[in-house]
């Protein structure tokens, strides 16, 4: 199952996890990121205008968008009608899965402890999202996981930063991270897309 997830996770060191307060952002927001560096995009389904900026985002050259904070099929639905290439959430359920097989949409579920990891890979999941990495364990965590998990990847996604990525992108079971600080609320309300293309830039070209 997570062939495609694997693959979206190689792109780039970071995935900017997104927050669309207005949809005239989502295409200029998308862009600034594309050229810094960082192709695949999470826009989460956490403000009204989420679905139009994924939209709006889907249509930008050289970008992979996806839908984050999935959480029920509607969701599923919803975000594959709008464009979404992949799906992540935070968590993982029987149903969740089961909409994303229906929809073909590549998913990247949440999960930190043992038996949630245990249970992804019992669906065929093995690149997952470790979230919220920061009071999860944090990078500590995740190379204990791959004692008995080697076999399982992850994305660490909350609490992430500039500072802290290296420690997770050493670890050879992280794919890559994910982070909202590449794409900060005020520079985009400022517009400011030179800014964010250098955050991501930055982010981009974090060793892993
Ligand atoms: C997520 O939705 O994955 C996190 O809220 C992103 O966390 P961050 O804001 O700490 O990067």
């Amino acid at each position: 199952q997570s062939a495609a997830a694997r693959g979206i996770c190689a792109l780039a060191p970071i995935i900017p996890v997104i927050v669309v307060q207005q949809v005239a952002d989502a295409a200029p927001l998308a862009r600034a990121l594309v050229a810094g560096g960082l192709p695949a995009l999470e826009v989460t389904l956490r403000t009204p205008c989420a679905l139009e900026a994924i939209r709006a985002m889907a249509d930008v050259e050289g970008g992979v968008v996806g839908a984050g904070t999935l959480l029920t099929p509607a969701d599923v639905r919803a975000a594959k009608a709008a464009g979404a290439r992949f799906g992540v959430s935070p968590g993982l359920t029987e149903r969740l899965v089961k909409a994303c097989e229906d929809e073909g949409l590549p998913l990247l579920p949440g999960a930190v402890t043992a038996s949630e990891v245990m249970r992804a890979m019992e669906w065929g999941y093995d690149m997952l999202k470790f979230f919220p990495a920061g009071t999860s364990g944090g990078a500590a965590a995740i190379r204990a996981l791959g004692g008995p998990l080697p076999q399982v990847s992850f994305c660490p996604t909350g609490g992430v930063s500039l500072s802290n990525a290296p420690d997770y992108l050493a670890l050879k079971n992280v794919a890559c991270a994910g982070g909202s600080w590449v794409a900060p609320d005020a520079k985009v309300r400022a517009g400011d897309w030179a800014g964010i293309e250098a955050l991501a830039r930055e982010a981009a070209a974090l060793p892993r």
